[in-house]
């Protein structure tokens, strides 16, 4: 060939999808496969199957460096590869859990008779400690033949910032069992080389472990945060200087101490269930992790309360608009949104629910009750409302103002969960404003 190294991705979801375009973008040539004929249509089309700012662009622009091709034929792909990055789903299985490994499984099944020459399979996938070494066995078996390594190199990025975060990550993780693997990681990581990023390399399950380690303390820290706001609003403190308080300890940080209706999204409910069950597999206590998770599902079902609260518990009947679905702003992704629980539970207390989302209101379709409004605007959701709840921070929201409350609505309660408004300037025009720990 050219020497280029050419990499197979494996799997067009939003970790997929994502890698495989910004690897095209650092020049290699990358082929993103899929097992859904109408998904791969879809994206050669030039649509992107979920929203993510810049993602359209980057694609249009590489697919036509002819950089970045996508299809449903993995053979061919994999048998040209020097990389094969598994970036399947693994959702949490039903009954018990665990994370589903039966999609990274088959993928390692289905590479296995087509891997031609010496080649890396990177597991990009968010996968449990040992999955690594099962994808090596199963590889092996299948194909005794095959000249490959396994290495695991979870991926860090945020939705709604996937590109940057994927570009400039603050580290990479790399667990490899070879020399000749980590050559070939390093080199595909080389145009971060440029901006100083660190890369370890370290054991597989020392990597697959740092994944989960690290997102399980994100949501320790989002839990702790709001258990001190809860504090906060019953002393009469302000969690918003708590937190900057605490940040500016540096051992501490100031990221990810913002208070809110609690975590949700496709990562940190299902990554910390997870290793709440690779830890009792192994009977380690990690009663930390265990109490977040109870807790933050404790807590978006407490949210609906705060509404019903602020309504002086009389909500049969009212028009109550929630703006913002998804489970945070610049996504689409309604997956574990604390609005699905709010919204629920309001419409089995009896209210009308009207909503408006920039982006999720398709998504939101599917989960929310039948008798839920969708609203072409913001302005259009707030009129005649008796209350208005905010559940995702679309800077959208941020610019509405006490006077376009006090006009549209017919009532005057504003529940904000998420903190975006001067409680003053709102209290002072004449709304009932609650927000969360101060
Ligand atoms: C997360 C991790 O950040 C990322 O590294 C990992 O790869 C995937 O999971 P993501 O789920 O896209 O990314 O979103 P993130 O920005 O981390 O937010 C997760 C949830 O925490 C959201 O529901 C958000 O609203 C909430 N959150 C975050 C807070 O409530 N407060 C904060 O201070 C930060």
């Amino acid at each position: 060939g050219d020497g280029l190294l050419r990499i197979a991705v494996i799997g067009t979801g939003y970790v997929g999808l994502v890698s495989g375009a910004c690897f095209s973008e650092f020049g290699f040539s990358v082929t993103c496969v899929d097992n859904d004929q109408a998904k791969i249509d879809l994206i050669q089309n030039g649509t992107m199957p979920i929203y993510e700012p810049g993602l359209e662009d980057l694609v249009a622009r590489n697919v036509a460096a002819s950089r970045l091709h996508f299809t449903t034929d993995l053979g061919t792909a994999v048998a040209d590869a020097d990389a094969v990055f598994i970036a399947v789903g693994t959702p949490t299985r039903r009954g018990d859990g665990h994370a589903d490994l039966s999609f990274v499984y088959a993928v390692a099944r289905e590479i296995a008779p087509h891997l031609d020459g010496y080649t890396v399979v990177v597991t990009k996938s968010t996968v449990p400690v040992g999955t690594g070494r099962e994808v090596y066995d199963i590889v092996a078996q299948t194909n005794p033949q095959a000249d490959f390594d396994v290495a695991s190199n979870p991926e860090f990025l945020r939705e709604g910032a996937a590109i940057s975060d994927f570009m400039r990550p603050d580290r990479v993780v790399v667990g490899t069992m070879s020399e000749r693997a980590r050559t070939v990681i390093r080199a595909l990581y080389r145009p971060l080389y440029l901006i100083e990023t660190p890369i370890i390399f370290t054991e597989l399950e020392t990597s697959e472990l740092i994944k989960y380690a690290s997102n399980a303390f994100l949501a320790v820290k989002i839990s702790y945060i709001n258990q001190m706001a809860d504090l906060c609003e019953a002393v009469g403190a302000n969690v918003h200087d708590v937190a900057k308080g605490m940040g500016l300890d540096k051992r501490i940080g100031n990221k990810f101490l913002h208070p809110g209706p609690g975590y949700g999204g496709s990562c940190f409910p299902k990554d910390t269930l997870a290793l709440v069950k690779t830890a009792e597999q192994y009977n380690i206590d990690i009663g930390i992790v265990d109490e977040v998770v109870s807790y933050n599902d404790k807590r978006k079902n407490a949210m609906a309360g705060r509404v019903k609260a602020a309504l002086d518990g009389v909500v049969a009947g009212k028009v109550i608009a929630v703006l913002g679905l998804a489970f945070k702003p610049e996504t689409d992704d309604m997956r574990d949104s604390p609005s699905v629980d709010i919204i629920r539970e309001l419409v089995d207390a009896g209210a009308q629910i009207k909503t408006y989302d920039p982006k999720a209101m398709d998504e939101a379709r599917h989960m929310l009750p039948d008798s839920v409004s969708y609203c072409a605007s913001a302005g259009a959701c707030i009129n005649d409302a008796d209350a208005v709840v905010i559940v995702t921070e679309w800077n959208e929201f941020r610019a509405l103002t006490a006077a376009q409350f006090i006009a549209a609505m017919r009532g005057h309660v504003l529940v904000d969960l998420r903190n975006i408004y001067d409680g003053a300037q709102m209290r002072d025009a004449g709304l009932s404003y609650s927000s969360i720990g101060r």
